[in-house]
């Protein structure tokens, strides 16, 4: 881990850092959280909870809004598979709200009402492919969320819901491509 401290080019700079500074060895920072501003997350491993709960209300807020999305759009479907497909997906979609909305709660934190802007911007669109392009590329960046940030979860309870919650999603982006032209 501590490999990425070295881009610099010096020998170890946090280190380095950290043993220049007096205020290490008086029992604290002078400054800490400019300090901690500066660390990589990826040194320190493990996310704080505030930041566990920030990420999950960030995912909580895009889930809602992508089971209203597939919802609105099951109801507009011109294809049977694509009725039956986005329902599904809809339906994995809620399941994660509640996943999350639990996982939040269980670390003290409160669950978002919101409903992310995403809804917005797919409902916008009235083709149904550029619906579904844009769909698969809200679902994409939750995987890439959720891929960088189990590294950094001990929580063995969310880590293997956010592993099955990326699985499912890596999935549903092979079935809802399938449904767009020439997908
Ligand atoms: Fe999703």
């Amino acid at each position: 881990m501590a490999k990425k401290l070295t881009d610099s080019g010096t020998s170890d700079r946090r280190i380095a850092d950290a043993d220049e500074d007096s205020n290490v060895t008086d029992g604290g920072f002078s400054s800490p959280p400019c300090f901690m501003h500066e660390v990589d997350p990826a040194w320190l491993g493990r996310w704080p909870v505030a930041e566990v709960i920030d990420l999950l209300n960030v995912l909580l807020e895009a889930e809602r809004a992508g089971a209203k999305v597939t919802r609105a759009m099951a109801g507009d479907a011109t294809s049977p598979e694509a009725r039956e497909a986005l329902t599904d997906i809809a339906g994995d979609e809620a399941r994660f709200c509640a996943m999350l909305s639990r996982h939040v709660e269980r670390l003290g934190g409160t669950p978002s009402p919101k409903t992310g802007a995403f809804r917005e911007k797919v409902m916008a669109l009235e083709d149904e492919a550029a619906r579904l392009a844009l769909l698969d590329k809200g679902q994409a960046w939750v995987v890439r969320k959720i891929a960088e940030a189990l590294p950094h979860l001990s929580d063995d309870a969310l880590h293997a819901d956010l592993v099955d919650m990326l699985d499912v999603h890596e999935r549903n982006l092979v079935r809802s491509g399938a449904l767009r032209p020439g997908g």
